[in-house]
């Protein structure tokens, strides 16, 4: 009798747990069903065929959607930064119709609010994923590409930018050299970059550049003001992991080197550098003196097998809790791995899932104790159509202690099920 009451209770309070596993360790910031402009003063809430000058009503001539100024079904953000109250929001180049490339947004008071260009920004040509670096600067690739399909243009060479977020002026334009490239697929594959500054100074600081097309890495060193290409069979993705699903949708991208994460400096000022293609359940890392000369060839590790249905995006190291934190299409949810654990399925936790607010999370950052993530339904977006009237992009927050709660990741509150049934 004691016994059935205990369990029965046990089962309550699990349910409630999982029932409301989305509520209570995310928390939705801002949603949007399609996005809006507000350029110079002027909102653009539906297509217009040219940049405005007056708010005065305009109606749309009947011009093709290549001409237009902005085509707002195609707008589709992939990827966040967070600078104290300020979202920053890429729309990458790859419709057209797209205004401006790098904007930003307030995290208050309106919960979808219209994205601003940043300022200065007007001649990026299309950006993914950026990353602010603790010397208040925001780094980003320039891929200089449209990369409309059966329309590509190379407008201008990739690039890396820099802007000091200070004074919101741009301090780096550092075109890529050719031997940085493959061929003409590799600018879209430039897709995130990694920020590593040194002990030394801000002025000693390294990016570490994914390149997901043609399958490797490109290191750029800002004090040397030189970049070089690196190439490594770890860089490319697993043929054995292709055809996961996201939304029912199979997803059969080749994407090889997604994300480069790094942990704390050791005591010389290197950091271990984890990273994958997107196509594999496998881990490695490599420590970065070896970036930083361009030695990897047999300084590569293995880091271990994450497990089925593992194929990740973007990852982010969390020092405090020795946590990485993936972002796994395919399983809509965020996948946590404490550094001092042995890589192994039974290691690799479900922080967080959601079948609705979770499909493709685009990119994850982490601010102190605070994980952000930006999901943007992306294979709905390729494979089918978006529902206009639905909420489409999300932006959540969420306290890393409470994303490591019920995991094996984190202190166990609560006894783990097999204990009991
Ligand atoms: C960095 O190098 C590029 C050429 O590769 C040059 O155009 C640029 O002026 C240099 N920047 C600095 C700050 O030295
Ligand atoms: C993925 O799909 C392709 C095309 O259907 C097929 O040829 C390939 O064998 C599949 N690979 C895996 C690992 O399922
Ligand atoms: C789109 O979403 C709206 C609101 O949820 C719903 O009423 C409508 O049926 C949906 N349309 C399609 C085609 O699914």
């Amino acid at each position: 009798m004691k016994y059935a009451f205990k369990i029965l209770f046990l089962i309550v309070f699990i349910q409630k747990c999982s029932c409301n596993l989305e509520v209570t360790k995310l928390r939705e910031v801002l949603t949007w069903k399609q996005i809006n402009y507000e350029i110079d003063g002027i909102l653009y809430n539906r297509d217009a065929s040219y940049k405005k000058t007056t708010n005065a009503v305009y109606f749309d001539d009947d011009i093709e959607d290549r001409e237009k100024y902005f085509v707002q079904y195609n707008n589709v953000p992939i990827g966040l930064e967070v600078w104290g109250d300020k979202v920053f929001v890429t729309v990458p180049r790859r419709r057209y119709g797209i205004p401006s490339t790098l904007n930003y947004v307030w995290k208050a008071p309106w919960k979808s609010p219209a994205l601003k260009p940043y300022p200065g920004s007007e001649d990026l040509v299309s950006v993914y994923r950026p990353r602010i670096d603790e010397c208040g600067r925001l780094w980003m690739v320039d891929t200089g590409l449209l990369e409309v399909p059966g329309d590509r243009k190379q407008v201008r060479k990739p690039s890396i930018v820099i802007y000091d977020l200070k004074t919101d002026k741009r301090i780096l334009r550092y075109e890529l050299k050719e031997t940085d490239l493959v061929n003409e697929r590799t600018p879209g594959g430039l897709t995130s970059i990694t920020v590593d500054v040194t002990k030394n100074s801000c002025n000693d600081a390294y990016a570490y550049i994914n390149d997901l097309a043609t399958e490797g890495m490109i290191v750029y060193s800002l004090r040397t003001n030189t970049s070089w290409r690196l190439n490594h069979p770890t860089f490319q993705h697993d043929p054995a992991a292709l055809n996961f699903t996201v939304a029912n949708y199979v997803i059969n991208w080749k994407d090889g080197l997604f994300s480069i994460a790094l942990s704390e400096p050791d005591a010389v000022g290197d950091r271990t550098a984890y990273y994958h293609p997107m196509v594999s359940n496998q881990e490695f890392s490599i420590n970065t003196k070896f970036l930083k000369s361009g030695d990897i060839g047999n300084n590569v590790k293995l880091v271990g097998t994450r497990g089925v249905k593992t194929q990740t995006g973007s990852h982010v190291y969390h020092a405090p809790t020795k946590t990485l934190f993936f972002a796994n299409p395919a399983q809509d949810a965020i996948l946590c791995w404490r550094v001092d654990t042995k890589m192994a399925p039974e290691n690799v936790g479900i922080a967080v899932q959601d079948h609705t607010k979770l499909v493709y999370i685009s990119d994850l950052k982490i601010k102190a104790d605070t994980l952000w993530v930006l999901v943007n339904q992306m294979p709905k977006f390729v494979f089918s159509k978006l529902n206009t009237s639905e909420v489409n992009f999300y932006i959540h927050s969420g306290k890393v202690q409470d994303l490591l709660r019920d995991t094996p990741c984190g202190l166990r509150l609560l006894p783990t099920h097999s204990n009991y049934f």
